[in-house]
């Protein structure tokens, strides 16, 4: 058996914990690989919403396996939190979640270096979701970091040296803290972690994978937020594109399988950094009003623009993504036309291939498409589709050079429809 792999394709939020949810049915594991509790991930089903950071999305479809992943870095304090929501709303999950003992720990002067880095930085600071994300894997790159399997063998002392070297560098950075009332939530944290089982996830997943079980791998943030290929440095600090499934699960890349590349109708971003087809408009705030685009882990609003197929291309080859899944269309159902951008104007010259850097001097160049002006969100089936949109998915696949096999018509998990292609 394979891993399949569902991910994000541009700056995140394309609505992956939806995905996920629908189709957790089809598999016995899910295992989310990379990022932290920088990631939101939003479900809704029977009229209820669920934001989840750390907690993979396949923890609603009953009787199946969830894993956080070694190439996970988890926050002990906002673990508990979410676990505890999550029970107050009727869903234990002690014996349905195992947590890699490879993971590395977000400590919590790993919060406050964020936040100490960012301010250093001053206008050009990231925009980072300030839970620590950056320095852990910092921490974990350079070999000082804290692992999950640490807490049963000599915890204390590795987490006090830990902690004397941060403490160092924020005096460094004259940041003022006070790092007690940080601490004890999360040590109530890590007796919360103590509850679930702690595992080999390596050996487990390729076990499961040698009996026949199906696995699916679930990524945080998007593409254009890859520490390698994402526009540095307004990235996040992990590798969210498929290689990510590897390393975060320890899965060979020959154990890949489909690789579902999830993107919206349209372009969100949130936080600084480079957007050629960002909108400043009032069909910008359009987007933003009908998309409810405003953060889920900080309340942010999300920058909005048109799709940008130079950089979802680039997505899809970096990814290797064999079936493609477009989200929130509805939002653009009033739309009386739709634009795409299909190249960059580079100081006077047209490219189709993603530049090494972004900046002002990049020109999107669109094609305008008629609107579907319909309301799409309660079909149920693509035989329903308007001419228009069934147009606009057809100039998408041509250019993208892969079919999209599932449209999402709206959040709700029954809002899905998949294709007979
Ligand atoms: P993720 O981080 O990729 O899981 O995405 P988020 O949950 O951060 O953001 C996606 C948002 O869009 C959430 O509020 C979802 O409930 C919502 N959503 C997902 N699919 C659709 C859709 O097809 N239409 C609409 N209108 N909303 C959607
Ligand atoms: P999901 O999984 C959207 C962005 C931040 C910032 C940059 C670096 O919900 O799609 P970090 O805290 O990771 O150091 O911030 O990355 N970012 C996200 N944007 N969705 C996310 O996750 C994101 N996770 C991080 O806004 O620009
Ligand atoms: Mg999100």
């Amino acid at each position: 058996m394979k891993v399949d792999v569902i991910l994000g394709l541009q700056w995140g939020d394309e609505g992956k914990g939806k995905v996920v949810d629908v189709l957790t049915p089809d598999y016995d594991i899910v295992a989310r690989f990379q990022g932290g509790p920088n990631a939101g991930h939003t479900l809704e089903f029977e009229g209820k919403k669920y934001v989840l950071r750390s907690i993979p999305s396949g923890i609603f479809q009953g009787g199946k396996t969830n894993i956080i992943g070694n190439g996970v870095v988890l926050d002990p304090a906002l673990f508990k939190s979410e676990v505890d929501d999550l029970k107050a709303s009727g869903h234990d999950l002690t014996t349905r979640l195992s947590i890699s003992k490879k993971a590395h720990l977000i400590l919590p002067t790993h919060r406050l270096l964020d936040a100490a880095y960012e301010a250093a930085k001053g206008k050009d600071k990231i925009g980072t979701t300030g839970k620590g994300i950056g320095p852990t894997y910092t921490d974990k790159i350079s070999r000082n970091g804290v692992r999950v399997g640490d807490i049963l063998h000599n915890f204390e002392e590795k987490y006090a040296k830990a902690i004397a070297r941060h403490k160092e560098i924020l005096r460094q950075l004259n940041f003022e803290y006070d790092l007690e009332p940080l601490e004890k939530e999360w040590f109530e944290g890590i007796e919360c972690l103590k509850k679930f089982q702690l595992i080999d996830s390596d050996h487990y997943i390729n076990k499961n994978l040698a009996e026949g079980k199906k696995v699916l791998a679930e990524g945080a943030q998007g593409t254009m937020l890859d520490i390698d290929f994402g526009s540095y440095p307004f990235v996040t600090s992990s590798n969210t594109i498929c290689a990510g499934a590897c390393t975060g699960l320890g899965v060979a890349p020959r154990k890949i399988g489909e690789v579902y590349g999830i993107f919206k109708a349209y372009c969100t971003r949130v936080g600084s950094g480079p957007f050629p087809t960002e909108l400043f408009d009032e069909t910008g705030q359009k987007m933003r009003d009908l998309g409810h685009e405003y953060g889920s882990v900080t309340g942010r609003p999300r920058r909005c623009g048109w799709i940008d197929l130079v950089a979802l291309r680039y997505a899809v080859m970096l990814n290797g993504v064999s079936q493609l899944i477009m989200m929130k269309s509805d939002v653009m159902d009033t739309f009386d036309t739709v634009k795409a951008c299909v190249a960059y104007n580079i100081d006077g010259v047209e490219t189709e291939d993603f530049p090494f850097e972004i900046s002002d001097n990049v020109k999107p160049v669109f094609v305008e498409l008629p609107g579907w002006k319909t309301e799409m969100t309660k079909m149920q089936s693509e035989n329903e589709f308007p001419e228009e949109f069934n147009a606009y998915l057809a100039f998408l696949e041509e250019y993208l050079g892969v079919d999209i096999k599932i449209v999402s018509v709206g959040p709700d998990r029954e809002q899905t429809i998949i294709r007979e292609k």
